[in-house]
């Protein structure tokens, strides 16, 4: 692969302007990337892209992540419904629906619209990326580069190599990311579900335990993880704080404790009742819990705000700010 490097005067394709493309879009045009922002498909969600990415923008400047105007930064994006627009990218990130063969269709699609030397990722949230470039004509330019949402106030990127990526520019690419105002992570050997959603889904299927068999309510759980984990996750990983808090301690309860944790592998109940009746959270009103639409928006709200705000101490406690 080339010598990769940040390039500004050359735009990043995104395509999918869902929640987390356009979240995405806005990351990278706040660190002065040009982006030519591609709709795959004619849907609503796309079609507000333009407005909640500026938005976005014009919040990052409240906030003071930048002292442009959201006018000026909208420049750099170009929306877009035609893949020949991918054409100047030096690198292209899918963004489309969690979906093997809809994501192969999107591929192949790239791959015939841009030069052999552009790098194309996925944001996929737990498909291996070894699955995903099996059907790529140039199989070692792809790479998993995983996003959180809002993608413009998480320093949180996981870049993730699959069997036919070389480690090497994945390395390129974590530098790159750190352009991006990000702490990134290098996964050098696919595995499923890579690191954040492995840990995190260990933690959903325990917390679906807890209440499914009557240990605990959804709302206490809740409150016991935003105040246990919540209050120094932000400041260090699980290693860390085990041995902030001493480690023997873990290595007794672990010998007792693993035995009794929540090894089922099938979708528990709990969540499969809501989605069977269409639930899907805060989009539509129907969750674990449930929201008015005033309520829904609310939250929303809130959570951005509170992104913000995370996104100051996070800084504060940051790798490259740190004073330890
Ligand atoms: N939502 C999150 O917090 C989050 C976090 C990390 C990763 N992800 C991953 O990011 C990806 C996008 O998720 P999202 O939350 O932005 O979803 P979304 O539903 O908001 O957007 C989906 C995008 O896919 C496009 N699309 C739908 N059908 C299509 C088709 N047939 N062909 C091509 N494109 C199609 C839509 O136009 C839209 O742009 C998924 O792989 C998801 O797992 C999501």
């Amino acid at each position: 692969m080339n010598n990769l490097k940040m390039n500004t005067h050359a735009p990043i394709g995104i395509v999918g302007l869902g929640l987390m493309g356009s979240s995405i879009a806005t990351a990278l045009i706040l660190y002065g990337q040009k982006v030519v922002g591609l709709s795959p498909v004619n849907s609503k969600i796309d079609s507000e892209a333009p407005d909640r990415i500026k938005k976005s923008l014009a919040e990052c400047k409240r906030e003071g992540l930048t002292k442009k105007g959201s006018d000026e930064l909208m420049e750099k994006i170009h929306f877009t419904a035609e893949y020949k627009d991918l054409g100047e990218c030096w690198l292209v990130m899918e963004c489309v629906v969690e979906d093997l063969i809809t994501k192969r269709e999107v591929y192949s699609k790239i791959e015939d619209n841009v030069a052999d030397t552009v790098i194309i990722t996925s944001n996929t949230s737990a498909i291996p990326i070894s699955i995903l470039q099996n059907n790529l004509r140039l199989k070692n330019r792809f790479f998993g580069m995983h996003w959180a949402e809002p993608a413009y106030t998480s320093r949180f990127l996981e870049i993730i190599c699959g069997e036919k990526s070389p480690v090497e520019t994945g390395e390129q690419l974590h530098s790159i990311a750190k352009e991006w105002g990000k702490e990134p992570t290098l996964v050098r050997k696919d595995i499923r579900g890579f690191i954040t959603n492995r840990i995190m889904y260990a933690m959903y299927r325990e917390a679906m335990h807890l209440v499914e068999n009557g240990y605990a309510t959804i709302e206490d759980v809740d409150r016991a993880c935003k105040n246990d984990g919540g209050h120094w996750m932000t400041f260090c990983g699980l290693f860390r704080y085990m041995d902030l808090t001493g480690l023997k301690a873990y290595h007794a309860v672990m010998k007792d404790l693993f035995p009794e944790l929540s090894n089922k592998t099938t979708v528990p109940k709990l969540i499969d009742d809501i989605a069977k009746k269409g639930g899907n959270g805060i989009s539509n009103g129907v969750g674990f819990y449930n929201y008015s639409k005033e309520e829904a928006q609310k939250w929303e709200r809130t959570f951005e705000r509170f992104s913000f705000d995370i996104n100051k101490v996070s800084l504060k406690y940051s790798e490259k700010t740190s004073k330890i």
